[in-house]
């Protein structure tokens, strides 16, 4: 790319120190700034949000826990794309979970258990899915949401949507609603997402399992093989859920001929798959494409990606005559990597083509998916799901019948072929200059990484006692961030060799086996989740893609809040061999080999943002010239009580402090720096 000057840029801020306020804290000389908070109205003539619970009607508001986020540019005026416009865009963001106690009076009527009031359940459902909205950039570098802008758009759990790929049509899609398996609705638990050259946003269905009813013994009419899929993918709520996450099933409508509510019910109550709604959580777990620019066009599950617990899908880099690939998380405890490579080779005019979905079809609708199995040795390679090979069978344990079985239960497929379990691969990220991929691994528990089980790609075992009791807490529970170099440089590429970028570690921990990348207190950090590089080309004439990481702190929350930290990486291979001596309960130890980049140093490692109390960071992107970032903040005062908010941000921002019974709100910070400059040099 001959905008970019890969020379040494300085990360030009000095470094913000850890906290437990309740504001976002960004370094001296940057500006915070709120918008599209939980409940904001994104129609014409919606109310204020009065955030009390008595709130209604948030198919036309901003949903809540916000997630992943990207910025798309308009033109300067109408609905036309800009991919260059910095001032005005709009801002697509994933709604993945609910606060429920915040979203009524009082908190929640009878949750989970039921029976679930119609009204509240149907401002739960509504508050998930994505929001698009138009925003822009004004005098003295505000920023603002237009409530009334022509593409502002929300979809929720009831949107009409579409499948298309090699699942589209498949008995195992066929329910009461899509009697011929072609169409669904809606989308939910939206968590990271991913892009396209030609202009659509993807967002991923991750944590979609707990939203079903079925108790771990509702077996009665189902197969052998039923069950092993819906027990692989979590759908079993066990004894102390039966109801799924809210109890939506529970609802009785008005309307009696309503199916919005039962269609959480997976239970076998009828005949047949399409006399009862047993196959309805087949349509979650997927990839799905949205257009942006055009609010007419329904969503389009991309079932060519697999069905998992998708974290999110970040392309590599498009090269002309090369297959495009993307590359996906699938976030649970021993869950894989995967990468999904197009069948067709990338046309750069395709990414101005007017169909957008159309050119979706075409890259994203045919191809093979991809697991990712790790050796020691610092190599890899990618495995191929397809049906009638490397035992992906009828004879296998779980008997796949044809490619349309072996993508609804890709995990079941990876676990044929002998994928490596990672530490919970949540986001992938790209570097725009070598094409190496991120993968954030944010921790596991001693029962999903035992000292006995850990590899070279997930090499640590250990304690970090934490909280105020400093309880025990073996396993990986700070997490770190591997990556990898695809051989050949090229999304083709069907091997690759990897190296660990960074340990997540408190500065305080064993520097030899524990805080294994060295981090001094202004860059210790839990638990990486979130991770993007800001876009090569800005005004600056960028220099080196900065990496953005964002925390989910699984054992530091009781240090700090959660944060966004700016580095400026080098590449797989740059440090070397290591081992690490692990030790468990009572003291035990074992060594493990594994492969170590270069230890970051004050100048390529800093810390840049803390949240508000229980937050976790979450989505972030940069307008394309790099002066502004949008961050989301995820579901502050997550665990406070409508009689008493353990948060009060936003309203906190600006003194720290708010009225004691103000309620919390997911929303996204808009940091800017005051000089003008790119945001982080
Ligand atoms: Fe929704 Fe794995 O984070
Ligand atoms: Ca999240
Ligand atoms: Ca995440
Ligand atoms: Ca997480």
């Amino acid at each position: 790319d001959t905008n970019v000057t890969v020379n040494p840029a300085q990360l030009g801020f000095t470094a913000v120190a850890k906290n437990k306020l309740d504001v976002v804290s960004v370094p001296t000389g940057y500006k915070v700034q709120v918008v599209n908070r939980t409940g904001d109205p994104i129609a014409a003539a919606v109310p204020a949000y009065k955030n009390d619970g008595t709130d209604t009607n948030f198919a036309q508001r901003i949903g809540d826990h916000g997630d992943a986020l990207y910025w798309y540019g308009l033109a300067a005026t109408g609905t036309a794309r800009d991919a260059t416009s910095s001032t005005r865009g709009l801002l697509v963001q994933n709604h993945e979970n609910i606060n429920i106690q915040y979203l009524h009076p009082a908190g929640p009527t009878n949750a989970p258990a039921g029976p679930r009031p119609e009204a509240e359940a149907i401002k739960e459902i509504e508050c998930h899915g994505v929001s698009i909205t138009e925003v822009s950039e004004g005098t003295g570098r505000a920023w603002t949401v237009l409530q009334t802008g022509a593409l502002n758009r929300r979809i929720t759990p009831n949107t009409p949507v579409v499948f298309n790929g090699p699942v589209k049509g498949s008995d195992l899609l066929k329910t009461v609603f899509s009697a011929d398996g072609t169409t669904g609705r809606g989308t939910i638990n939206n968590c990271a997402n991913g892009t396209t050259p030609w202009g659509t946003a993807i967002t991923c269905e991750e944590n979609w399992a707990g939203y079903f009813r079925r108790a771990s013994t509702d077996v009665a009419g189902r197969t052998a093989k039923e069950i092993t899929a819906l027990t692989r993918y979590g759908v079993t709520n066990g004894s102390t859920n039966p109801v799924g996450n809210f109890g939506w099933a529970t609802v009785t409508p008005a309307d009696a001929s309503s199916t919005v509510f039962k269609r959480w019910d997976a239970r076998v109550t009828g005949a047949s798959a399409t006399a009862d709604f047993r196959n309805e959580p087949n349509q979650m777990g997927w990839v799905v494409e949205i257009d942006p620019y055009d609010a007419s066009k329904a969503p389009r599950k991309r079932t060519a990606l697999g069905r998992l617990g998708h974290e999110g899908c970040w392309p590599g880099a498009f090269v002309v005559g090369k297959k495009p690939a993307w590359y996906m998380g699938d976030d649970s405890r021993r869950e894989y990597l995967y990468k999904f490579v197009s069948a067709t080779a990338w046309v750069a005019a395709d990414a101005t083509a007017a169909d957008r979905l159309a050119i979706g079809d075409k890259y994203l609708d045919s191809g093979t998916l991809y697991v990712a199995k790790f050796a020691a040795d610092g190599s890899g390679t990618w495995l191929p799901l397809v049906f009638g090979q490397n035992g992906i069978t009828a004879a296998a344990t779980y008997p796949f019948a044809d490619q349309a079985d072996v993508l609804v239960h890709a995990r079941l497929a990876a676990d044929v072929v002998g994928a490596t379990p990672m530490d919970r691969p949540e986001w992938t990220a790209v570097n725009p200059v070598t094409g190496e991929v991120y993968l954030t691994l944010t921790n596991n528990n001693a029962a999903g990484r035992p000292l006995a089980g850990t590899d070279a790609a997930n090499p640590r075992h250990y304690n970090d006692p934490t909280g105020a009791a400093a309880t025990a807490q073996f396993g990986n529970p700070n997490g770190h961030i591997i990556r990898l170099k695809e051989t050949g440089d090229t999304t083709e590429a069907t091997a690759f060799t990897w190296d660990i970028y960074l340990f997540g570690a408190g500065a305080d921990l064993d520097a030899a086996n524990i805080n294994v990348s060295g981090l001094t207190a202004d860059q210790d950090f839990s638990s990486p989740d979130g991770l993007y590089f800001s876009r090569p080309t800005n005004a600056a004439g960028q220099v080196k893609p900065l990496l953005w990481i964002e925390t989910d702190d699984g054992a530091y929350t009781d240090v700090t809040n959660c944060m966004l930290l700016a580095a400026q990486p080098g590449t797989v291979g740059d440090g070397g061999a290591r081992t690490i001596t692990n030790t468990g309960t009572g003291g035990v130890t074992a060594t493990q080999a594994t492969r170590v980049g270069a230890a970051p140093t004050a100048a390529t490692l800093k810390r840049f943002l803390v949240g508000p109390v229980e937050c976790e960071i979450t989505g972030i992107d940069s307008t394309p010239d790099g002066r502004t970032i949008f961050v989301g903040i995820q579901h502050p005062g997550e665990g406070g009580t409508p009689a008493a908010p353990s948060s009060h941000w936003p309203d906190s921002q600006a003194t720290g402090t708010a009225g004691a019974t103000v309620r919390p709100r997911s929303a996204v910070a808009v940091i800017t720096k005051n000089d003008g400059g790119v945001v982080g040099l």
